[in-house]
């Protein structure tokens, strides 16, 4: 896959950056308030019962601020927080060696939780409902099933995909709570407050040009944040303004809605090749070259979200917006 400034994925040499950026408590977490207010409910109502919280699922794109989430939690119970993901977990083993290291009321996330293979996941429906391990020991005829107590703790764990979680490990989380991708105004407020922490001298302006153009995804407006500061170092005075963003941004090549040239290449193909669609999600990734699992998770959901792609049945389908946003004519049909 080319390299993308827009890609909502965490790039390995962002993640100190991410974490040393991560608001700490809710009341520092800028945007999701029905997340928000009501995870807020939950931590109360299980401080004042002196219980550890019930299982959280989080879901939704990516870079929308789960795993910040996950330590909120940790944060506001007061307990530790334990981090893993559904692909490092090979072996039952495995999940049972982090389990029972576990303190009482531990938060432990598991990320990408639609990754985890069926024989951990079994480990973890007894682990996540009454709190115990049914560990085989022995072989053959002598094998034999026992039980151990695990302290009682929390499990976030967050996906991409709910809808590729198996049911069971689903009905096992307390809390659902999906993350929406943000407005412009509180992405605005985002880059305001990262500027802060990195003594970025920027207009309430400019932090609304680069909101817009951040997909509704935090991750990517800080990471612009960083490319227009470099600009501004380079060839400005240092200080953002709307008119250096603006041309920074353009010389990006991130539009105005945040596009860049894959999504033209793929909206504009859509058009030329297929008079705008219906057409088939293979066809669309063997026309530009790329998987089409990685134009269903990477590409297609901020296109639908802002109205430009519709998927039927028949195919996926150009809206009207996106003929207006390349400033080409609408065919009559
Ligand atoms: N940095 C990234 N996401 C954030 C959020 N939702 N609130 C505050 N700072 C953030």
């Amino acid at each position: 896959m080319d390299e993308r400034l827009v890609s909502a994925e965490v790039e390995i040499e962002e993640q100190s950056l991410e974490q040393s950026l991560r608001p700490q408590s809710i009341a520092q977490y800028i945007g999701q308030d029905k997340v928000k207010n009501n995870l807020s409910i939950f931590i109360e109502a299980a401080k004042i019962r002196q219980e550890p919280l019930d299982h959280v699922l989080l879901y939704g794109p990516p870079g929308l601020g789960k795993t910040t989430l996950a330590s909120i939690i940790a944060n506001e119970m007061g307990v530790q927080l334990r981090t893993t993901s559904g692909p490092a977990i090979e072996r039952p083993g495995d999940l049972a060696a982090i389990l029972t290291a576990l303190e009482p009321g531990d938060v432990l996330f598991i990320d990408e939780i639609h990754r985890l293979h069926r024989t951990v996941e079994e480990v973890l429906y007894p682990a996540m409902e009454d709190f115990c391990l049914d560990i085989v020991i022995g072989k053959g005829p002598a094998a034999r099933s026992v039980r151990l107590d695990l302290p009682p703790f929390t499990l976030v764990g967050a996906t991409t995909r709910a809808g590729m979680l198996s049911a069971p490990l689903r009905d096992r989380f307390g809390v659902l709570s999906r993350l929406e991708y943000y407005n412009v105004e509180d992405l605005s407020t985002i880059v305001t407050r990262t500027s802060d922490v990195f003594n970025i001298d920027i207009t309430a302006l400019a932090s609304e040009e680069i909101a817009r153009r951040s997909r509704g995804t935090p991750r990517i407006a800080n990471r612009l944040l960083r490319r227009v500061r470099d600009f501004a170092q380079v060839r400005g005075n240092g200080s953002i303004t709307t008119d250096l963003a603006t041309t920074a941004l353009e010389m990006l090549q991130v539009d105005k809605l945040g596009l860049d040239h894959i999504d033209h290449k793929l909206l504009i193909g859509m058009i030329e090749k297929y008079r705008g669609g219906p057409v088939g999600v293979d066809t669309i990734a063997a026309s530009i070259g790329e998987e089409s699992d990685t134009i269903e998770d990477v590409y297609e959901p901020y296109l639908m979200q802002i109205g430009f792609l519709q998927r039927t049945p028949r195919g996926r389908v150009v809206t009207s917006q996106v003929y207006d946003h390349f400033k080409m004519e609408v065919p009559a049909d």
